[in-house]
């Protein structure tokens, strides 16, 4: 996957902006608050369809505008393609590949692979399990279109069932209903339950040698998919927790409770680990998935690094800069210190000021 060319018009805080860029690595420089991460944001839409900072697409759009506009030109298995996204302050966005329409999120996330890395990410261990949640979701929806759907469809479920469960508190009626929904919820949450298995599995076959590597052959890394229900107790949980669920107005079993638990050595990392060892436990993840995409692809996704590198220590930069090269990679960084001349051959360098970006 190699990105070619990036217009937007209207975006955040840019009026227009034009870039082509090097198949190899990219830096984008500036100060703060002048447009890094917005540009990064905007690759990042074109792979997943939505910001990687906000769920909001109004917050896209620049402040006195009432659309924007993303184009991207990219290279997949030698063939140029297009992608067009079209945000409207008050209306559904418009997505096109290749010139045409495409109505679901769904068709088209997964088209254009991108692995962000951005500072957040390596609190993924100590944050809570929504955190580390999402970050499975993410990785199925770019593999398995499907996912993303039915994903959609559980959560839409979960809502109703959620607000069906404090009418049945308030008026002891509609009870029948709620069997219609449980039914529902097993077919999709099952789908879920299992194609994280499988994705956790594949994560699992990956993550150990790349965090032997990390730390020096000192832990052994192992992820575990956390269940709150086994796939074929689903039905028989949902029923056991009816009542529970009624007096508390939540749905308290299903995949929208699970979690990934991440240990090394037989230490519970989210609970226990060290400040050190859940930053490179979340490097390893982040390391794992590019090779997940690689397999599933047979080529490479591109990296996006947002001031990412000045977060690690020189054993960690080592460790990600092993595995990107050779790789699309577009850096952000706020200075142009020595180390990250002496670490890159710098192929494209662009200074961003104000919303513009600046070819050096
Ligand atoms: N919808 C919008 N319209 C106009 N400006 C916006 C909009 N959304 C965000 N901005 C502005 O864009 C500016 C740049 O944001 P960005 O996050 O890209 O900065 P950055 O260069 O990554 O800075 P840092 O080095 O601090 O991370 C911010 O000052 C923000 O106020
Ligand atoms: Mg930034």
């Amino acid at each position: 996957m190699q990105i070619k060319s990036l217009e937007i018009k209207d975006y955040r805080n840019y009026k227009k902006a034009f870039v082509e860029f090097s198949p190899k690595t990219n830096i984008f420089y500036g100060d703060n608050a002048q447009g890094k991460t917005n540009l990064l944001e905007a690759l990042y839409m074109c792979s997943m369809v939505r910001s990687h900072r906000t769920t909001i697409d109004r917050e896209l759009i620049n402040f006195n505008e009432e659309e924007s506009h993303i184009c991207l030109k990219y290279i997949r298995n030698d063939v140029e393609h297009k992608i067009d996204i079209h945000l409207k302050k008050n209306n559904k966005k418009g997505l096109a590949l290749d010139g045409i329409p495409i109505r679901k999120s769904s068709e088209f996330i997964g088209k254009f692979n991108t692995v962000l890395f951005s500072p957040e990410d390596l609190s993924i261990i100590k944050n809570g399990p929504s955190r580390r949640r999402r970050f499975i979701d993410m990785q199925i929806c770019q593999i398995n279109p499907v996912y993303l759907k039915y994903l959609a469809k559980y959560n839409k479920i979960i809502e109703q069932r959620n607000s069906l469960l404090k009418q049945i508190l308030d008026t002891s009626k509609h009870e029948e209903t709620l069997d219609v929904l449980d039914d529902q919820l097993v077919i999709y949450g099952t789908y879920i339950i299992s194609e994280r298995e499988k994705y956790i599995d594949s994560l699992n076959s990956i993550i150990r040698s790349i965090h032997l590597d990390l730390t020096g052959g000192k832990e052994n890394l192992i992820l575990v998919y956390e269940r709150s229900t086994d796939k074929s107790e689903f039905k028989k949980e949902l029923l056991k927790k009816r009542n529970k669920d009624i007096r508390s107005k939540v749905t308290s079993v299903g995949p929208h409770r699970d979690d990934l638990g991440v240990f090394s050595e037989g230490i519970d990392l989210r609970i226990y680990g060290s400040q050190g060892q859940q930053r490179s436990a979340a490097l390893s993840l982040k390391l794992s998935e590019i090779e997940i995409l690689k397999e599933k692809n047979n080529e490479s996704p591109v990296l996006l690094l947002d001031d990412f590198l000045s977060e690690l220590d020189t054993k960690r930069q080592n460790a990600l800069l092993k595995r990107i090269g050779g790789i699309q990679t577009i850096i952000t960084c706020a200075g142009l210190d020595d180390y990250v001349k002496k670490r890159f051959k710098i192929d494209r360098l662009f200074r961003v000021e104000n919303g513009e970006i600046i070819y050096e």
